[in-house]
Parts: C-alpha cells; sequence; structure tokens
C-alpha cells in the first residue's frame, strides 16, 4: 500500500503513477472503421522531446499548470514549444541518432485548429499505429490509453475540442515480461507515432463498422453483411452496382442471395474488387471488396473451390532506412519481388502490419498471413496480457476482415507447448473463429523434438498447422526434417512458416561456410527436395524476404542484422537462395 505521509509529492513519490491512465482504455470496443471515410491528417513535424523518467505522466506535464493552487507562478520544467521536432509519421529510432536504441517514452506535441462542419457531427482521434503503449492527452486532460504497437485505435474527442487545441502524445515503447509481444524477440524495437493519424467526423448517428463476405458454403451464391450502428439507424441500404444489388437491411445483419453467374472471384489472377456502398439516412461509406471463398478440405487449402499452393515467403516491418516506419512504395516493392520470385502469398510476421498492406495486397493479388506478436515465452498465466492479445487480435481482424487478401489469422509464433499456453491460445484462436467465420486461424508451431513428429495440443483449434523449423541450421541434423514428415499423419494443411539460415549478401564460400551465400543456397536445396516429397505440405514462407534489424546478432557478418534474408537490408542484392525458390516456385502451379 503506497503510505502517504506529510511531506507526500505526487511527481516524486507515487511509485504506481500509471494506474490513473490505465482507467480509461482504448480498445476494439472504442475503434470505428475509417475505410474511405475523409482523413484530416495530423502528420507533420510535432514537436517531440525523449521523457528519460516517464515525466510527462508521473509529474502531470499535460495540464501545463504554470500556476499553483495559490495562483502564484512555478517553475516548470517542460517547453513544448521550444523543443526539437520530429517527423509523424516516424519512429524515433531513426530520426535522432541520439535515440537509435532508445526504448523509453517519447513526448510528442502539437496543436491544431478545430472548426465545426456539421451541426451535430461527431469528431474522433485515429492512429494507425503507435508503439507500445500510447497515452493521449488533449487541451489538458488524459483522454486515453491504448496498448499494442501495431494495431490501430480510435476515440471520440468532441466534447474536449476547442478552436485551438494542444495534443499531447506519450509513446511508451518500452519491452515487458506482460506485454505482446515480452521483452525478448527476435527484431528491432522501434519507438514512436510510426503511422498515420488523423481527425475523421461522422454524423452523431454513423455507421461505425462492416463485414461483408461472401458466405464459404461453395455456392458463390450468397453475401453475409454484418453493419454495426446505433438502434436509431432503424435500416441501411447495401449497395453493390456491379452485381445489381442494392437491398434494404432492417436488422444490422443479412444475406444477400445472387445469381453466382454474375460473379467474378477475387483471386491472385484476377484481383477483381467490387465498389460496395453502405446508405442510411444519416450517413454513407463506401469500401473496394473482392469477394472469393477460402476454406480447407483434407490436407489441401481451396481457393474459390480449387486447390492452393501457398508459394511465399516472410516478411518483417523493417526499413534500413525507415525502420518500422513504412510506406505504400515499399509494399509494392515487396511484392515487386515476390512476384519475381514466382509467389503469391506473404506472411506478414510477427505482428499486424500496416493498414495499407492488405488494401494493395487485393489491388495487386497477393494471399496474406496476418499474425499478432504473441511471440515465443508471452506470460500465459497472466489474464491481462490476454486480454492485451485478444484486444490486438479484435484489432486487426476489425480492421482487416474485408480484405481479400488476407486468408489466415494467425495467433502466434514458436511456443512452448504447455498447459497455460493452450488455455491462452486456443481461446485467441476461438475469438478469430468467433469475429470471422470465413478465414481460416493457424499459428507458427514448433515439431516436437522428442518424437521426431509434427504435433502440437494447439492445433486442434487450428485450421492449418504452420510450423517453424531449422534443420540444416540451428540443428544441424539435416535428416531431422524428411524423418518427422514420414513419421507425421497430418488430417489438416501443413505450412512451412519457416526454414532458412544466415548469409551476408556477397560472402562466398563452401557449403559448409557459415553466413555464405554457398551454404544458404545448398541449404535451400536441401529443404525444397524434401517439400517436393511431401505430399500434404500446403504452403511454404521461408524466413525471410530480407536482412532485418536485430540487436541480438552481433557477429561480424550479421553486424546487428538477422541475415536470413534471401534479399540484403539494401533491398536490392539478391543471394543465390533467392534463386532457389524462383526456380522451385515456378515448376508448382
Ligand atoms: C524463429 C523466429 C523468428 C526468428 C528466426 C531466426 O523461427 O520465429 O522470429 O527471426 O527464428 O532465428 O532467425
Amino acid at each position: 500500500m503506497n503510505e502517504k505521509s506529510a511531506n507526500y509529492q505526487s511527481d516524486i513519490h507515487d511509485v504506481k503513477y500509471e494506474t490513473e491512465y490505465l482507467m480509461t482504455k482504448l480498445d476494439c470496443t472504442t475503434l470505428i472503421n475509417t475505410t474511405g471515410r475523409k482523413r484530416e491528417s495530423l502528420n507533420g513535424m510535432w514537436n517531440f522531446a525523449a521523457d528519460w523518467y516517464d515525466s510527462a505522466r508521473r509529474a502531470h506535464w499535460y495540464k501545463e499548470e504554470r500556476f499553483n493552487d495559490k495562483d502564484m507562478e512555478q517553475p516548470v520544467d517542460w517547453d513544448f514549444e521550444a523543443w526539437d521536432r520530429i517527423q509523424v509519421p516516424s519512429v524515433w529510432n531513426m530520426q535522432k541518432p541520439e535515440l537509435f536504441y532508445f526504448e523509453g517514452s517519447g513526448l510528442y506535441f502539437r496543436t491544431f485548429k478545430y472548426i465545426k462542419c456539421y451541426a451535430q457531427e461527431k469528431v474522433f482521434l485515429c492512429f494507425e499505429g503507435a508503439s507500445y503503449q500510447t497515452t493521449l492527452f488533449l487541451n489538458g486532460e488524459f483522454i486515453g490509453t491504448h496498448d499494442g504497437a501495431s494495431t490501430p485505435f480510435s476515440v471520440e474527442i468532441t466534447q474536449k475540442l476547442k478552436m485551438e487545441n494542444r495534443l499531447i502524445v506519450v509513446s511508451d515503447a518500452r519491452r515487458k515480461s506482460e506485454r505482446i509481444p515480452m521483452e525478448n524477440t527476435d527484431w528491432f524495437n522501434y519507438g514512436g507515432v510510426y503511422r498515420d493519424l488523423y481527425l475523421v467526423r461522422t454524423p452523431k448517428f454513423f455507421i461505425k463498422d462492416w463485414f461483408v463476405y461472401l458466405v464459404p458454403d461453395g455456392t458463390f451464391s450468397k453475401i453475409h453483411v454484418d453493419v454495426t450502428c446505433p438502434q436509431e439507424i432503424k435500416c441501411v441500404k447495401i449497395i453493390i452496382p456491379a452485381l445489381n444489388i442494392e437491398q434494404e437491411v432492417k436488422s444490422n445483419e443479412a444475406v444477400i442471395e445472387f445469381d453466382s453467374k454474375e460473379l467474378v472471384l477475387w483471386s491472385p489472377e484476377n484481383p477483381f474488387l467490387y465498389d460496395v456502398y453502405i446508405k442510411c439516412a444519416q450517413d454513407e461509406i463506401h469500401d473496394r471488396i473482392g469477394f472469393r471463398e477460402i476454406r480447407t478440405q483434407g490436407n489441401d487449402i481451396l481457393l474459390n473451390g480449387k486447390k492452393v499452393f501457398l508459394k511465399g515467403v516472410c516478411v518483417h516491418e523493417d526499413h534500413y532506412r525507415l525502420g518500422k516506419a513504412t510506406k505504400p512504395s515499399i509494399i509494392r516493392q515487396t511484392i515487386r519481388h515476390l512476384k519475381e520470385m514466382n509467389g503469391n502469398y506473404l506472411r506478414l510476421a510477427h505482428y499486424p502490419h500496416s493498414r495499407d498492406f492488405a488494401r494493395i495486397a487485393d489491388e495487386e493479388g497477393v494471399l496474406l498471413w496476418e499474425e499478432i506478436p504473441v511471440y515465443w515465452a508471452i506470460a500465459f498465466n497472466n489474464s491481462e496480457s490476454f486480454s492485451d492479445a485478444e484486444n490486438q487480435l479484435s484489432e486487426l481482424i476489425l480492421r482487416d476482415r474485408n480484405r481479400a487478401s488476407v486468408i489466415i489469422w494467425s495467433v502466434g509464433n514458436e511456443n512452448d507447448d504447455t498447459d497455460e499456453r493452450l488455455s491462452f491460445m486456443s481461446r485467441l484462436a476461438l475469438r478469430a473463429k468467433k469475429m470471422d467465420s470465413s478465414r481460416l486461424v493457424s499459428a507458427a508451431c514448433l515439431v516436437n523434438h522428442v518424437s521426431l513428429k509434427i504435433e502440437d495440443r494447439l492445433s486442434e483449434f487450428l485450421d492449418v498447422f504452420g510450423i517453424n523449423e531449422y534443420y540444416g541450421w540451428y540443428d544441424p541434423d539435416f535428416d531431422k526434417l524428411p524423418a518427422i514428415l514420414r513419421n507425421s499423419n497430418p488430417e489438416k494443411p501443413v505450412l512451412i512458416c519457416e526454414f532458412g539460415g544466415g548469409a551476408r549478401g556477397g560472402q562466398r564460400g563452401t557449403v559448409d561456410d557459415f553466413f555464405t551465400e554457398d551454404k544458404q543456397k545448398a541449404l535451400y536445396e536441401k529443404q525444397v527436395a524434401v517439400f517436393k516429397q511431401c505430399p500434404y505440405i500446403a504452403g511454404i514462407t521461408p524466413w525471410i524476404l530480407y536482412d532485418f534489424r536485430c540487436p541480438r546478432r552481433t557477429n561480424r557478418y550479421q553486424e546487428g542484422f538477422n541475415r536470413k534474408g534471401l534479399i540484403a537490408e539494401d533491398r536490392e542484392t539478391k543471394k543465390l537462395a533467392f534463386y532457389v525458390m524462383q526456380d522451385f516456385y515456378a515448376k508448382i502451379d
């Protein structure tokens, strides 16, 4: 119990200073669907300082109190308008050399004008992504706190707005054992407000969210529509002009039937998107949606009723100049490299990538695995950690469930098969299924190294069984791989979610020399030779397309990068193993 004595001062004595900011959580229940809505951007140059001791929250800097309760002026330590500036969106690690390894709290400040446009409008402050815990303050008031470094969040600020507004954002990037992910990962922990942030105005009664998808029953003749709006909106109209659909929907949920011969199915070969409008008396939204069906049958994955082999590769959201702050041009470059490799599928590891990725994959015809960072040794017995993971999963699904390119939700990566983990991740898998019955649920699991079999108790809750294996690299006994595949008899599709080995681009040597392109190439050739013999593998994503930053990787060939990429971090230097995959995928139709 925090005893308070006569000389108590909150800013220097309150050890549990964060508690008050956890009373108002921004989460999947406050998130609104902003697709297609007009964005009033708050991107740009903000005042910024590293908040080394978390003083903004400890000492309530956001109140900007220059006078005490006796109206006498007092000295202050903050000076927002005089501070240095930083680009939003960005990661501070790549903007400020002195903050390259900084993982604490960054304090962002800017002003913005607000003029009401419509009589009863509502105004929402919307973030696409900021690490890890984001605490918001507007005009001297605490607004709310969001947990999760890679999912969007929003909050209504209508009643807090003035003509001139002062906005403070605290981005706390610390790694903690109870967070998702916890403090030990194999990627660089970038910090900051690194994705777009903007205002959205809606009518007083508005369409908060929608989910429009092809019912996966093999008939290709039913579209399920689920619209989230307040009871004041009595009915909505669904309009899909190219399908001659214009139908009123009284309740918030409906199934609309149509002549399947009219439907152009979305696929990598033909990424056709329909204009979809949802209208009511007070509001209207527009989205561009592809209709396709994804389901499994035995060991096969069926896209639109036909077996599909997922010819893919893993990617991190990491760029050697921009860190985690990606751009559409970088996403399109990644897709160009995938297609150059004759691929049709990407595993977006290990956390939700930018919203732009699925939007662009819809247009370019790429299939996606999206994942939440339930990575390695999470605090599986901590209920708050579960709530955090479940919320990140929910925010990801709400954000991308109208994107045809997304075919798999992954609830984690390489977790020890314990009872706590089984309880934690099976509940996540069930949550994903409950929120979205139209997609597959998976996870990147580990094989049983003792029985040399593909087995993991979590698989009962998965539609597709993902496995990571590093035979020929971490485990030099390569012969275990064919043995495991022979010993196993999975009833559902198996994806090889990771395999690979490191090589520094341009480093040559023998097939036994670590970190040479020759060894990496030989490893890939042995791996694909084994995959060719296995009838139940439904897809492959080697680890990884590009070398990526990681502080754990410190030997002379890695220099702070994980070098298992098929292309170096310059996103140009292709390694010999790239061509092994290009050739392998070219031969698979
Ligand atoms: C693991 C893990 C990756 C990691 C990779 C590696 O499989 O899932 O995040 O980077 O191995 O060791 O390179």
